[in-house]
C-alpha cells in the first residue's frame, strides 16, 4: 500500500484576501457592512486587501513554487446566494471553479471552507448567527456549494471557528454584531452547531468521495496548579471552549454536564429543539481542523462579571501590551498568567506545547479521527528593506517550534495528517487592519499592484517541506 501524502500548504479566508468586494453580482456580507459603518473605527476595510480575487493565479503559483501541495481558503457566502432570494450567482461559481482549475494545475490540493465569519448581511439582519433560520438558509448555500463542485473538492469545512467566532460576536463585542449578551453567545453557537450538521446532511445526500469537517480554535485549558480547584477550573475551561463544538461535531450530541451547567447560569434554553438534536445526532464529521495559537490558561472563579478580551481588542500600536488577553466566566473560570511564558505584541501567549497537548487529548478523547493543522502562523510588525524583503525569524521560531511539537504528536501516534501555515501571504487582520501581519509572502500595501515578496519564512517553509515530505 503507497504511504498517503502528508497536506503541506498554507491558508486564507475570503474576506481577507478576496478584495473585490462588490463586483461581479457577489451581495453584501455583514463584514462589508460593519467595515463601511460608523461602528468600524480605524475606517479600514478589507475592500480591496491583496486583492486574491485578482491575483489568484501569482498567489498559486508561489505556493506550487514553495512546495506547498494543499491551499486552505474558504468561499464567501453572498458571492454564491448574494440575496435572500436564493438565486445564485453564476459568476461566483466561476470565480471559484477557476481558483480550483490553476490549483489542478500544480496539483495542490484544495480544502474549502464554507464560512469563514463572513455571513450575508440578509442573513445579518435578521440576527446572523442567533437567527432560527440560519440553519436552512446555510445548508441550501452548503447544498449549492457540493452540487456544483462535487469531488473537485475533496476536504470541505462547515465552519471556521465557532468559538473564537461567537466570543467575538457576543462576549468581546469586537465582530459584527458587536454585542455582550450572553443569551445570544449560546443560541448562536447552539446555531452553529446546527447548520454544521445541517450541512453534512447534504453533503452525504451528495454521494461525494470527499470528506468533511469543521475547524475549531482553541487549543486546550490548561492550569498552572494540580489542585482539585484547578481541576474544576480546568474542566469548565474546556467546557467552555471546546466541549460545545468538538462533543456535537465528533460524536454528535452535548454531554447534560455542559447544558445543565448553562442551564444554571441563567441561560434560556429553549432554543434547543428535539429535531435538531436529532439532525446532529446523525451527521457527524470526518475529520477534524484544528488551528493552532495559544491554550486557554484558567485558573479558579473568584470575582467580577463575565467578560472577555481577544488580543485584537486592546492597544495595537506595538508601543506597549495590548489589552490581557483572556476570559473571566462567572461560576466557571478566569484567566491566569504566568511571568514564565514569553507573550506576542497582543498579549497572547508563545507556548508552542499547547498543540501537543491538545493533539494529545484529542486522541483520547476522541479516538483516532483525522486531524488538519488548518491554522498556525505568528502576527507580527514585519520590517521590509528597501526592496520590501522581510526577515522574520520570529515567525520561522514560531512555526518551527510549533511543528515540532505537532510531529512530535504524530510520531506518538496522534492521526495528524496535514498542516497549514496562517496565511499564505499578508492579508487584513480583521479588528486589526492590515499592520498586524501573517503572510509567508509579504504584500506591499504601498505598490499599485500589491507586489507581492516571499519573505524569509517562505524559503525557510519551502525547505522544511522538502525535509519532511514523508513523515
Ligand atoms: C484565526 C482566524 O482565529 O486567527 C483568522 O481563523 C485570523 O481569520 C487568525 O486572521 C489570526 O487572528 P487575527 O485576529 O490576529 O487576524
Amino acid at each position: 500500500m503507497t504511504k498517503e501524502k502528508f497536506l503541506w500548504g498554507s491558508a486564507t479566508a475570503a474576506y481577507q484576501c478576496e478584495g473585490a468586494w462588490d463586483i461581479n453580482g457577489k451581495g453584501i456580507n455583514i463584514w462589508d457592512e460593519f467595515c463601511h459603518s460608523d461602528k468600524n473605527k480605524t475606517g479600514i476595510t478589507g475592500d480591496v486587501s491583496c486583492d486574491f480575487y485578482h491575483h489568484f493565479k501569482e498567489d498559486i503559483k508561489m505556493m506550487a513554487e514553495g512546495g506547498q501541495n494543499t491551499y486552505r481558503f474558504s468561499i464567501s457566502w453572498s458571492r454564491i446566494v448574494p440575496k435572500e432570494d436564493r438565486i445564485v450567482n453564476e459568476a461566483g461559481l466561476k470565480f471559484y471553479d477557476e481558483v480550483l482549475n490553476e490549483l489542478e494545475k500544480y496539483n495542490i490540493v484544495p480544502n474549502v471552507t464554507l464560512v469563514h465569519y463572513d455571513l450575508p448581511d440578509y442573513i445579518g439582519h435578521k440576527g446572523g448567527w442567533c437567527y432560527e433560520g440560519i440553519s436552512d438558509e446555510f445548508a441550501y448555500y452548503a447544498s449549492v456549494v457540493f452540487k456544483h463542485f462535487k469531488n473537485r473538492i475533496p476536504l470541505y469545512v462547515t465552519i471556521n471557528e465557532p468559538t473564537h467566532n461567537a466570543f467575538c460576536n457576543y462576549m468581546v463585542g469586537n465582530y459584527p454584531p458587536n454585542e455582550f449578551n450572553m443569551q445570544h453567545l449560546c443560541e448562536c453557537a447552539y446555531n452553529m452547531m446546527v447548520c454544521n450538521a445541517k450541512a453534512i446532511r447534504e453533503f452525504r445526500k451528495c454521494n461525494l468521495t470527499s470528506q468533511i469537517g469543521i475547524v475549531h480554535a482553541s487549543c486546550l485549558a490548561e492550569a498552572r496548579f494540580d489542585t482539585p480547584e484547578y481541576k474544576e477550573a480546568v474542566k469548565y475551561g474546556n467546557m467552555f471552549n471546546n466541549d460545545w463544538v468538538l462533543d456535537p461535531a465528533i460524536k454528535g450530541f452535548y454531554e447534560k454536564e455542559l447544558i445543565e451547567k448553562v442551564r444554571k447560569s441563567g441561560i434560556d434554553l429553549s432554543f434547543m429543539k428535539q429535531e435538531d438534536l436529532a439532525v446532529m445526532k446523525e451527521n457527524t464529521i470526518d475529520f477534524l481542523g484544528q488551528n493552532a495559537y495559544s491554550r486557554l490558561l484558567v485558573k479558579p472563579y473568584e470575582k467580577g462579571e463575565t467578560c472577555a478580551t481577544v488580543n485584537n481588542a486592546g492597544n495595537n500600536d506595538g508601543t506597549e501590551r495590548a489589552a490581557k488577553e483572556g476570559k473571566t466566566v462567572k461560576g466557571w473560570f478566569e484567566s491566569d498568567t504566568d511571568p514564565n511564558i514569553p507573550l506576542n505584541p497582543w498579549g497572547r501567549e508563545i507556548y508552542p506545547k499547547c498543540i501537543y497537548n491538545t493533539l494529545l487529548n484529542r486522541k483520547e478523547k476522541y479516538g483516532d479521527i483525522p486531524i488538519y493543522i488548518t491554522e498556525n502562523g505568528h502576527g507580527a510588525y514585519d520590517i521590509a528593506d528597501d526592496q520590501g524583503y522581510v526577515e522574520d525569524d520570529d515567525r520561522i521560531n514560531f512555526i518551527n517550534n510549533f511543528l515540532a511539537y505537532i510531529l512530535k504528536a504524530k510520531e506518538e501516534g496522534v492521526n495528524v495528517k496535514g498542516y497549514y501555515v496562517w496565511s499564505t501571504m499578508d492579508l487584513y487582520s480583521w479588528i486589526n487592519g492590515y499592520k498586524k501581519r501573517y503572510g509567508l509572502v509579504r504584500v506591499d500595501y504601498e505598490d499599485g499592484n500589491l507586489k507581492r515578496i516571499p519573505k524569509k519564512s517562505y524559503y525557510w517553509y519551502k525547505k522544511f517541506i522538502e525535509e519532511h515530505k514523508d513523515v
